[in-house]
């Protein structure tokens, strides 16, 4: 019987539930893989902690890095997060050394995507990392496949599930900022850092690879106008539902004619009637606009264990199947610059 092995760095909250996923559907995984799928290594910080899970029989590797090139491996599972670091030289040396590589870390893919894309092509490696945008909805798949025909000329949406639930259960509530923000992590919702979340990063990387995949060419992410949600107050959200609207944050992506992509990431006001602005707790929701698909909206769970272990292992199903697609679609220029007060004005 075929059997693919999985070498899992990170045992936080996607990890752990990888492993547990792994398990609870074994049967429907195996069919739909056709083969056995199975975690023979797994690294994380701490060795002692109990992480709920059975770990029994499985190699732990103190060192991540280990894990790319250790043997028995066909598959490493980058599950860590974070731009550098740890993450960043797993991912890079798996690649060189032409391991297949599945990854949810947005921020890594954003700031180095490109570079890894070519890392993997030139060592005949698979880079796959359907996690990394909102969660269980298959945003990469959408873009990337459903849209392959299509001329896209935007393409944005709700990318933050802890946004999105902070500024709901607020709205909702009247709970204050910090009490909710600290529910969303207990929840499993926030990065590490969740400064990252509040502050519309987290987003905006989202936002990158998105308009990376459209658009085929990386941006640059750190031009973009971000903003995040730590200015709206119990007031805004009162003053925009008095109006009509309600308070979202959002992020929207455009290539203009001369090829620069303009991006922003902010809070916006959405119009109550609007299907965007129904998308409420950690729902996320990807949009797109296509010369010829028109307007779409996909909508789902951005954030948690559940959603996002179905993301990563539906990359591994992906590999087990043999399809691994050509990564990022970027060609090898330099980034496009982002233009956003143009958008703004505009
Ligand atoms: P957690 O903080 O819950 O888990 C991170 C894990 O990485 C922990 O197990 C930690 O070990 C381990 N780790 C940290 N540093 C090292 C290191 N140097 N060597 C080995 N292991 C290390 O994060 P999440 O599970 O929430 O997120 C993981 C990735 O998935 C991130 O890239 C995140 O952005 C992404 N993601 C998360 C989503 C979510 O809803 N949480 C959704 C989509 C993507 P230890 O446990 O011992 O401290
Ligand atoms: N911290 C992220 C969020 C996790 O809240 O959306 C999912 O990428």
């Amino acid at each position: 019987k075929r059997v693919l092995r999985l070498g899992i760095a990170g045992l936080g909250t996607v990890g752990v539930g990888v492993v547990q996923q792994l398990h609870e559907n074994r049967d429907a995984i195996y069919a739909r893989a056709g083969c056995a799928i199975e975690v023979a290594a797994v690294s994380a910080r701490d060795p002692g902690r109990n992480r709920g899970v059975d770990l029994s029989g499985i190699r732990w590797f103190a060192d991540a890095r280990s894990l790319a090139t250790a043997s028995g491996i066909d598959i490493v599972v980058e599950l860590i997060g974070g731009a550098e670091g740890v993450a960043r030289e797993l991912v890079e040396a798996a690649l060189s050394h032409g391991r297949d590589v599945i990854t949810a870390n947005k921020a890594l893919l954003a700031t180095h995507g490109a570079r890894l894309a070519r890392c993997a092509h030139d060592n005949g490696a698979a880079l796959l990392f359907e996690a990394s945008v909102a969660g269980g909805i298959p945003a990469i798949k959408f873009v990337r496949e459903g849209l392959a025909a299509d001329r896209l000329l935007r393409v944005g949406g709700i990318l933050n599930g802890t946004c999105n639930y902070i500024l709901t259960t607020m709205r909702d509530t009247g709970r204050d900022f910090a009490d909710v923000l600290a529910e969303a992590q207990a929840l499993g919702y926030a990065e590490a850092d969740p400064t990252t979340d509040v502050d519309g990063w987290d987003a905006a990387h989202k936002l990158a690879i998105l308009a990376a995949l459209a658009f085929g060419r990386p941006v640059a992410f750190d031009e973009m106008h971000v903003e995040g949600i730590r200015g709206v107050q119990a007031c805004d959200q009162h003053f925009a539902r008095e109006m009509g609207y309600r308070i979202k944050l959002l992020g929207m992506a455009r290539q203009l004619e001369d090829g620069r992509i303009e991006a922003f990431m902010r809070p916006c006001l959405i119009a109550q009637q609007t299907a965007l602005a129904h998308v409420e707790g950690v729902f996320n929701a990807v949009v797109t606009e296509g010369t010829f698909s028109g307007p779409m909206m996909i909508e789902g769970r951005g954030a948690g264990a559940g959603p996002t272990a179905s993301a990563v292992i539906a990359d591994v199903i992906d590999l087990a199947r043999g399809k691994a697609l050509p990564v990022w679609g970027v060609s090898p220029q330099s980034p496009a610059t982002c233009a956003p007060r143009a958008l703004l004005s505009g």
